[in-house]
Order: structure tokens, then sequence, then C-alpha cells
């Protein structure tokens, strides 16, 4: 009996003494792999607080966007855009462009990767403005891709772009809502939440996007590096490789590259129908920037259409909403 007690009292002891070993093993274990985590994370993302005007940044390591883009190529990208016969003359300027940058360059904005993808993530984003700034189609010389900047506004409104429905960001009386900027805001919607971006009242002003470049340039700045949904990339994202495509994704045929940067910005207006011009014509200018800047169209990336592509956001009720609804 008492022998009994005692080896049983030894037994629980041990069996004690050995998980006490096992969780603390298994803690120990956890902790170390946290750390060594957070320290994987750290030098991935490494901090940098010296170069151009930026600090705490990791892009902060790299070139800035003035390192490779100066003001004559500025000038030969967008060589028609003061001639008499364009509708912005004496709006867009090299300044304008590198000041609205300067925001987003510590984001990544043209600082990701090595100076291959610096430049082309530039011409892309040039792209999509060029495209949706030139008055170029039809007979004008050169064709539509040597008139990009041609425009800061849409000349005849088709309607008033008012969403009546939309409580967050109402419509102000007498403020209009026609298309804008660089990469044109329509909707008064979109006008609110670009605001809500580059911190200024665009819904009461929305004016505010043909009178001065620098804003223009930031509010499209600004929707090329947010994505439209939470969960969703960005262009940027789709672009400079930091989006990894689920397997809904790969099924829709959406794939890293230029092509996706169309269906984020544009969705089921340009994707997934064919190789159409008014897809074409943005692939054009994208090309025609790369070659213009010296790294050449045969670096245009894969995916370069989105022609296949389903939309990431397929609209359904207004087909003139050229951007987000949320
Ligand atoms: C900075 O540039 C280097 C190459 O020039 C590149 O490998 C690196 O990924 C860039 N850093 C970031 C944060 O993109
Ligand atoms: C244009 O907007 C920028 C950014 O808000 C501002 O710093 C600048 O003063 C504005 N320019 C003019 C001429 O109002
Ligand atoms: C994937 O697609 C299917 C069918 O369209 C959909 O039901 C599902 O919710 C999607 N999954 C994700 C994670 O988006």
């Amino acid at each position: 009996m008492k022998r009994k007690t005692r080896n049983r009292i030894i037994l629980t002891t041990l069996l004690v003494a050995a998980a006490a070993i096992l969780i603390g093993g298994t803690v120990a274990l956890i902790l170390t792999a946290g750390t060594w985590k957070v320290k994987m994370q750290e030098s991935r993302e490494k901090v940098c607080d010296k170069g151009w005007e930026c600090s705490g940044s990791k892009y902060c390591c790299n070139d800035t966007i003035t390192d490779f883009f100066k003001v004559y190529q500025f000038e030969n990208l967008f060589a028609k855009r003061n001639s008499p016969v364009a509708h912005a003359v004496g709006f867009w300027d090299y300044q304008a462009f590198i000041t609205a940058a300067a925001l987003f360059e510590p984001l990544g904005f043209c600082t990701t990767g090595g100076k291959q993808m610096q430049m082309m993530e530039l011409c892309a984003f040039l792209g999509h403005v060029g495209s949706k700034t030139s008055c170029g189609y039809g007979v004008a010389t050169g064709g539509p891709t040597a008139w990009g900047l041609c425009y800061n506004h849409e000349m005849s409104p088709k309607e008033d772009y008012c969403d009546k429905t939309n409580l967050q960001y109402p419509c102000v009386e007498g403020a209009e809502y026609y298309g804008r900027g660089a990469i044109p805001v329509f909707w008064n919607y979109n006008y609110g939440a670009a605001g809500d971006g580059i911190h200024e009242d665009l819904l009461h002003h929305p004016e505010y996007l043909e009178q001065n470049a620098t804003m223009a340039f930031m509010a499209a700045m600004w929707r090329w590096m947010t994505p439209m949904k939470k969960k969703q990339p960005s262009a940027h994202d789709v672009f400079v490789g930091n989006w990894k495509p689920t397997k809904n994704d790969t099924l829709a045929k959406r794939l890293p590259g230029f092509g996706a940067t169309m269906n984020v910005l544009y969705g089921d207006q340009i994707c997934g129908k064919g190789y159409i011009d008014d897809m074409n014509v943005i692939i054009s200018h994208y090309q025609y920037y790369l070659d213009l800047m010296g790294v050449g169209r045969e670096h245009s990336g894969d995916n370069r259409d989105c022609a296949e592509q389903a939309a990431f956001n397929p609209s359904y009720k207004k087909p003139d909403d050229q951007q987000q609804q949320s």
C-alpha cells in the first residue's frame, strides 16, 4: 500500500515534469520562430534614412524618378501638348509631375525593383495618362501616341455624373463631376474618394483637377497606387509583382503585368473583350514611351494585354463609370 502510493507519486511527478519540459520546449520553439520571422521581415524590409528627401521607407535606398527621368524626356514624351491645337496649352509640366511623384515615391511609385522596373513602371503609368489625355485621334500628325497630355478635362460631358444614391460623397450643389485630370476622374463618389486620398476637398472643388496640374497628377498617382477595394491589388501592385494571383485569378486569366493594370483601372470597359482599339491604344502609349525612354518595347513585360481577362470588378450598373464605386 505504502509503496504503491510512493510509486504513484513518483510516476505523477515524472509525468508532470515531462509535460512541463514538453510545453516549455514548444513555447521556446514558438518564441524562437517568432523572433526569427520578425528578424526575417526586418531584413527584408530594410528601412533607409538617407538619400533623397525620403526617410523611414525601404524604397528610400533606391534611385528617385529624377535620376532617370529628366525635363527633356518629359518634353519628348509629350511633345505636342503645347501646340496651338492642343486643349490644355501651358497646363501640364515636368515640375508638377515631379512634385506629385514625391508624395508617392516613398510608397514604391517608380522606386520599386531595379532601374529597369522603375522605368517600366513610369512608362506604364504614363501610358495610361497619355492615352486618356490624347487628342491625336483621326488625322492629327504623329497619331495618338504623340499627343498625350493634350486635354486636362472632358470637352463635351454627356451627362452630369452625379450619383444621387451615393450617401458617402453626395453631390455638392453647383459642382460638376465630368472627367478631369491625368487619369480622368468621373462621378461624385470618385472625386470624393480621390479627394480623401490626396487630402484636398475635391467633392466641393472638382475643378481643382483642371486648374492645378500637381493635383491632377497626384489624383492619378493615388489611383495607381490604391486598390479599388479591400483585398484587391492596386495597379502598382499588379505591375511591379507585389501581387500573387489566387487560383480564381488564374482561372479568370488575371496575371501580373501591364494588362492587369488596365483591368484594375477600367475593368470590363477595356478587358475581356478581345483585342479592341480602346485597349490597344493604351498599350501603344505604354510601348511608345518605353521606346522613347530607351527601355524598348521588347521590355513590355509578360501579360501586357487583358483581352481575355475577366474583370476584377465587373460593372453592373453604369457603363460610363470609368472608376470604382466603393
Ligand atoms: C532597390 O533597388 C534594387 C536594385 O537596384 C532592387 O533589387 C531592390 O528590390 C529595390 N528595393 C525595393 C524596396 O524595391
Ligand atoms: C497646386 O496644388 C498643390 C498641392 O496641393 C499646391 O501646393 C500648389 O500651391 C497649388 N498650386 C496653385 C497654383 O494653386
Ligand atoms: C472564386 O470563384 C468562385 C466562383 O466564381 C466564387 O464562388 C468564390 O467565392 C471565389 N473565391 C474567392 C476566394 O474569391
